[in-house]
């Protein structure tokens, strides 16, 4: 059998880093995307050449290009001379915070990156798999509308039929997004536009929390690997808002790339799915820290500040059940657990 072969945007970056590797374990040529933006970004903190050098070490069949996916051409060129069974999309300005400050860039690379993968696909292998990392970013500040409870540490959904999350059907507009949120809406409804209009086999993936050891986490993105860095370093963590009791539901990258290679199997077209760890993987802010300074032996300086992050969800559970439904063989296999204790022993040795 001819060995497959996949592009991987922002191959540097956590989902990218994890599904060069996942991809290659299973015996297919990867050709990483990445011109570590996110050390632009971010500072030092956000630098993914630590990530880069790793990943050279451990797989086999990769070739790394630091293009710019806002450069059309030099990404047409990589598709057309790849032709990829599958193009798996993770570059990204990913901070909600970070994109008022940087709107240019922001819409460029979310957007109008997405769309340069897009159209290349489309002209050089629109059969491949096209798996778009979006995010529920997209659902904008629509979710906070979903009645709560507060609860001791957390919290939580009023509501029984709310139990499970938040689903598909959560409306996209007339709702508070920031422009990062905007930004990938457009890239979202682009990429199941290319699955509607040209039939192509496109997925968006509207991700929770996604982490992982391998998260080159700052303060304004990478939640749970920045307060397990945070503790560890001795730094002051902020706390924005809902008294430390907002909650994120947390899905490991490697989980992150089974859903990828589950959708390449038996992909549709223009299919959008919620994924994250869902309700068994979902912690507060609160919750988190408390769990963190166990592990790690030490307490946390915290700083609260009285002013919630603009279009933060209050609680986010991600209903899993769309995509459980349509691919049966895919779930969580990282417990909550079992990724706080991979990111304090990633903390302890970093
Ligand atoms: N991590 C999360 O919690 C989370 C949650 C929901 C959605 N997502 C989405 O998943 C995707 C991956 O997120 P991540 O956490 O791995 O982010 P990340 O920042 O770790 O990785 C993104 C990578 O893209 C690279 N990149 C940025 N701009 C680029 C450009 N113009 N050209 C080439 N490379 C560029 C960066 O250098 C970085 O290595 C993003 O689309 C993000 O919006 C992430």
């Amino acid at each position: 059998m001819p060995v497959r072969r996949a592009i991987v945007t922002g191959s540097s970056g956590l989902i990218g880093s994890e599904a060069v590797r996942f991809f290659d374990a299973r015996g297919w040529a990867v050709h990483g995307v990445d011109n570590n933006m996110r050390a632009d970004f971010f500072g030092p903190d956000g630098d993914t050449t630590p990530n880069l050098n790793r990943l050279r070490l451990a797989v086999r069949q990769f070739t790394h290009h630091p293009i710019d996916i806002r450069n059309r051409q030099a990404i047409d060129q990589l598709v057309a001379s790849e032709r990829p069974d599958a193009i798996v999309h993770c570059a990204a300005q990913p901070s909600h915070d970070l994109a008022k400050d940087r709107p240019f860039d922001d819409f460029e690379i979310n957007a109008g990156g997405t769309l340069n993968l897009l159209e290349a696909a489309r002209r050089h292998c629109p059969e491949s798999p096209f798996i778009f990392m979006s995010t529920n970013k997209v659902y904008g500040d629509a979710p906070n509308e979903y009645p709560l409870v507060e609860q001791p540490t957390r919290y939580d959904y009023a509501r029984p039929q709310d139990y499970e999350g938040i689903d598909e059907s959560c409306r996209v507009d007339h709702c508070l997004h920031s422009l990062f949120g905007a930004s990938k809406l457009a890239a979202d409804v682009m990429v199941q536009e290319y699955g509607r209009y040209f039939g192509m086999p496109t997925v968006c993936f509207r991700g929770g929390c996604l982490t992982g050891a391998n998260h080159s986490s700052a303060e304004l993105h990478g939640f749970l690997a920045y307060v397990a860095r945070a503790v560890r370093e001795g730094r002051v963590y902020r706390i924005y808002g809902y008294r430390a009791k907002q909650v994120r539901d947390n899905l490991h990258a490697h989980d992150v790339c089974s859903a990828f290679l589950a959708f390449y199997e038996s992909p549709r077209p223009a299919a959008v799915y919620n994924l994250g760890g869902g309700r068994g993987n979902s912690v507060s802010v609160m919750e988190a820290i408390d769990r963190f300074e166990q592990l790690l032996g030490k307490k946390l300086k915290t700083e609260y500040v009285d002013k919630a992050r603009v279009g933060d969800h209050i609680c986010y559970i991600s209903n899993l059940q769309a995509f459980k439904r349509d691919y049966p063989s895919w779930d969580v296999s990282r417990t909550l657990d079992d990724i706080f204790q991979e990111l304090a022993a990633a903390a302890n040795t970093a």
